[in-house]
């Protein structure tokens, strides 16, 4: 778990900003949830026999007795939120985006945490794969606004509950006559969850299910259709894909269009962002039958391809530098007009020479240096130093706002 410092916030603010600014030009909109839910919520979303649910959930029990998680994803909250208060009341199709923190007791390394932060959207309410390629679009816009190069995106299908059953079994055979040659967990996922066989690292299992039958091949014609709309959609935006017919994912909840996001820069850790269709979700848990769409991306993982190199730190406007104890006064009362004004406003809070105060001015990077000096007041006026040039010149207090430009007013919507 990892605390974000003062100089790396700055980028985690712009990614915030511009997932707030794609999303909504999409019309999305945000919705906040508890970062705890009962521990079933995930066991029946996620899956029973996922790596999420079998090892990685930081589970307690509440002094009610209650079995709580903290959770693993946003997805099975937002759709618990959803059926709770029937946002499918209000529109047919919700489009909704999430920020925060995440939990997963996973092995820590570069770009895998075990809090992490995701940005997630989900599209409930219209199958069409239309929305498919509209998510797929966004979450490219969204890359191109950051300024992220070099990302492949990855497309696969993961079929329905009519061929996938069909295709169990097809893997089950293909997977009973190698058995020898795969890991123990895969042994026992041959048992419980024969798909995740396909995802796992080891080599000898990689080796094994080189020649795997895939999804892809096993497609009824209703999902063979839709993946072919929603490439359709894609050429016809110009979006480059590639299809990876080996690609499973972590969660069970997925169906159809399943995508993954990925970049060669962070060694195991490739996946900025991932998801996929969830037609069967929102009726597994209890509300109406809705189908779904939707990925998140990780914000560390984000963050370590833009190097932390697209934002600093805020520097002040103006520092203002006093020389004796009424213009110490004097200056902490026009540091606070100047703040209220929209004007990123400092000063040195402790009685301290003109250059102690100049060399603090430096260093936090000061636009201005307003040098405020007990004679000087008595006149109405200051010195303004341009730290840029060093240049000076005296001006006078009473029209000290026209000097800097306020920032933006963060108005209520
Ligand atoms: P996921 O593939 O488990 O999907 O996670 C999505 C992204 O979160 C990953 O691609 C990665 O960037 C980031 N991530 C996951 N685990 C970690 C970790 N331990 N440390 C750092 N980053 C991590 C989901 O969570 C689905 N809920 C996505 C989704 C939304 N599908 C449909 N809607």
């Amino acid at each position: 778990m990892n605390d974000i410092l003062p100089g790396e916030v700055e980028t985690w603010q712009f990614l915030e900003a511009a997932a707030r600014r794609v999303f909504s030009l999409h019309g999305f909109s945000e919705i906040r949830v508890p970062v705890v839910e009962k521990t079933e919520l995930f066991c029946r979303s996620i899956g029973e026999t996922t790596d999420i649910v079998e090892k990685e959930m930081y589970t307690f029990q509440d002094k009610g007795g209650n079995s709580l998680t903290l959770r693993p994803e946003g997805t099975a909250s937002v759709m618990r939120a959803l059926i709770e208060h029937k946002l499918y009341a209000r529109d047919p199709l919700s489009k909704l985006f999430y920020l925060g923190p995440m939990f997963r007791h996973e092995r820590p390394q570069k770009g895998r945490y075990r809090q992490f932060y995701q940005i997630g959207v989900e599209a409930v309410g219209v199958d069409d794969p239309s929305i498919d390629a509209q998510t797929l679009a966004m979450l490219n816009h969204f890359a191109d606004e950051i300024g992220l190069r070099g990302l492949d995106l990855q497309l696969n299908s993961l079929g329905c509950p009519v061929c996938r059953p069909d295709y169990r079994e097809q893997l089950l055979t293909f997977l009973q006559k190698r058995l020898d040659g795969l890991c123990d967990d895969c042994r026992r996922r041959y048992q419980t969850n024969p798909l995740r066989v396909l995802d796992c690292k080891v080599a000898g299992c990689r080796e094994a299910t080189h020649e795997a039958p895939a999804m892809l091949d096993y497609l009824c014609n209703d999902c063979d259709d839709h993946f072919s709309a929603v490439r359709g959609y894609l050429d016809g935006l110009g979006t480059p894909y590639f299809v990876n017919k080996r690609m499973v994912r972590g969660l069970d909840y997925y169906t159809k269009t399943t995508f993954e996001l990925v970049t060669g820069q962070l060694g195991a850790q490739n996946a900025v962002a991932a998801g996929g269709r969830y037609d069967g979700l929102v009726k597994q848990l209890g509300g109406p039958e809705l189908p779904g769409i939707g990925f998140a991306m990780g914000v560390e993982r984000l963050f370590l391809l833009l190097d932390g190199s697209r934002c600093e730190a805020k520097k002040p406007d103006v520092f203002l530098a006093a020389l004796g104890e009424k213009a110490r006064r004097e200056a902490f009362n026009r540091m606070h007009q100047l703040q209220r004004r929209g004007i990123r406003a400092e000063m040195e809070y402790q009685a301290k020479s003109l250059k102690a105060q100049m060399r603090r001015a430096d260093k936090l990077g000061a636009r201005f240096v307003l040098i405020l000096g007990d004679d000087e007041l008595t006149r109405g006026v200051a010195q303004l130093r341009d730290m840029a040039d060093s240049s000076q010149r005296e001006i006078e207090l009473a029209r000290l706002e026209e000097f800097f430009e306020p920032s933006p007013v963060i108005a209520a919507n």
